[in-house]
């Protein structure tokens, strides 16, 4: 690696982005906030694309193909953002050149893509991540902790939806299959990956979709069942707007904690509602994730100990079993 010391003794590591669309932006701008992320290089099929980029985030370098970026023997980290459909491609790359990559949600189209950028990850011994940047923001760490202290009881039931409106448009990363178009894994992978990192792996799914002409899942509504009654209610879609709320359910007492009221977790305890405020810090909340890369590079992991490959591993297989109920099929991906 050829990571930096900045002026506290801290290694300075080198990202690279790769796909210059609207989620690098966002993730670029928080990336700025970490004084031991350096932003290098940015990537871009189309070389003015990717100077225009690098020059609005402050980036130094700017490669005109994925490929000449992954040659730069000064990049430590790639940040993946491109269309679902080319997780995959575009993590086996950067891995073959030795990069550490933190690759956007979801981790790739269905588990045997998983399984073959895990496996390049262990082969050549360089550290691979999903960007599930949810799991990393404090408001969220702290629900969990929440939860797992039990005051409440049991987690019996969850609600947890994500929902906006898109516009038909055929050619649009939501809606096109060749990019991966559908709402379960542009957003429903969201309450899929909260009642996952809650309750575990379900024992059975129930899922109904409605599709849209394009055969993308356009609404989409999924009921995990757990051993003991436990169960987990989700929705995502692009038909309508949503509070996207997620409510965990407890034998004494619920907890809600909201995608637009950001930062701000209801507890109800009988019939007392308290509201606690917790501080994401600037940005938006890409930063966190972010820096535990960082962290685990400086520990000389090839995983996190966070968000583990297993975990990602059971997050795409039940994708995989969430779309077989649903008759979801991306012809180029599936056998
Ligand atoms: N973590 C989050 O909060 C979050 C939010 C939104 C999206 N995402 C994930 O991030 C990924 C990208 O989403 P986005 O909304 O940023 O998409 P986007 O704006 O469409 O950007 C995707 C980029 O991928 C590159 N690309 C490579 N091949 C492409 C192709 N054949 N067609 C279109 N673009 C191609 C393009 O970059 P160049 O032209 O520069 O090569 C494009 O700008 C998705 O997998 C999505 O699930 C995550």
């Amino acid at each position: 690696m050829q990571s930096l010391l900045n002026y506290k003794g801290m290694k300075k590591y080198n990202w690279g982005i790769l796909g210059c669309g609207k989620i690098a932006g966002k993730f670029s701008s928080d990336l700025v906030l970490l004084e031991n992320a350096n932003l290098y290089a940015t990537a871009s099929r189309d070389q003015l694309k990717a100077q225009s980029f690098a020059q609005e985030f402050g980036f130094e370098k700017a490669y005109g193909s994925y490929e000449a970026m992954l040659k730069d023997e000064k990049v430590d980290i790639v940040y993946i953002a491109t269309p679902h459909t080319f997780h995959a491609k575009h993590a086996l790359l950067s891995l073959a050149n030795y990069k550490a990559v933190l690759c956007e949600k979801p981790f790739a189209m269905n588990k045997k893509e998983v399984l073959s950028m895990i496996a390049k990850a262990q082969e050549n011994n360089v550290f691979l991540m999903e960007a599930f940047w949810t799991r990393f923001i404090p408001s969220f760490q702290k629900v969990l902790e929440m939860i797992n202290t039990k005051d409440l009881g049991t987690v019996k039931m969850i609600q947890s939806d994500f929902m906006f409106h898109a516009p038909f448009n055929p050619e649009s990363r939501l809606y096109n299959m060749n990019l991966g178009g559908g709402s379960l894994l542009d957003i429903g992978i969201y309450p899929v990956f909260v009642a996952l990192i809650t309750l575990g792996k379900p024992e059975n799914i129930v899922a109904k979709a409605m599709f849209s002409s394009t055969g993308s899942d356009e609404h989409l509504e999924i009921k995990l069942e757990y051993p003991a009654g436990k169960v987990a209610y989700l929705k995502s879609g692009f038909m309508c707007n949503s509070f996207n709320d997620t409510i965990f359910h407890f034998e004494r007492g619920a907890i809600r904690i909201s995608r637009e009221l950001n930062e701000t977790i209801y507890v109800k305890t009988n019939k007392n509602i308290e509201k606690l405020k917790v501080d994401d810090g600037l940005g938006n909340g890409y930063q966190f994730e972010a820096s535990h890369v960082m962290d685990c590079l400086d520990k000389h992991l090839i995983e996190s100990p966070i968000l583990t490959h297993t975990f990602s591993l059971q997050l795409i297989e039940t994708l995989d079993a969430i779309r077989k109920e649903i008759g979801l099929v991306y012809s180029n991906h599936d056998e």
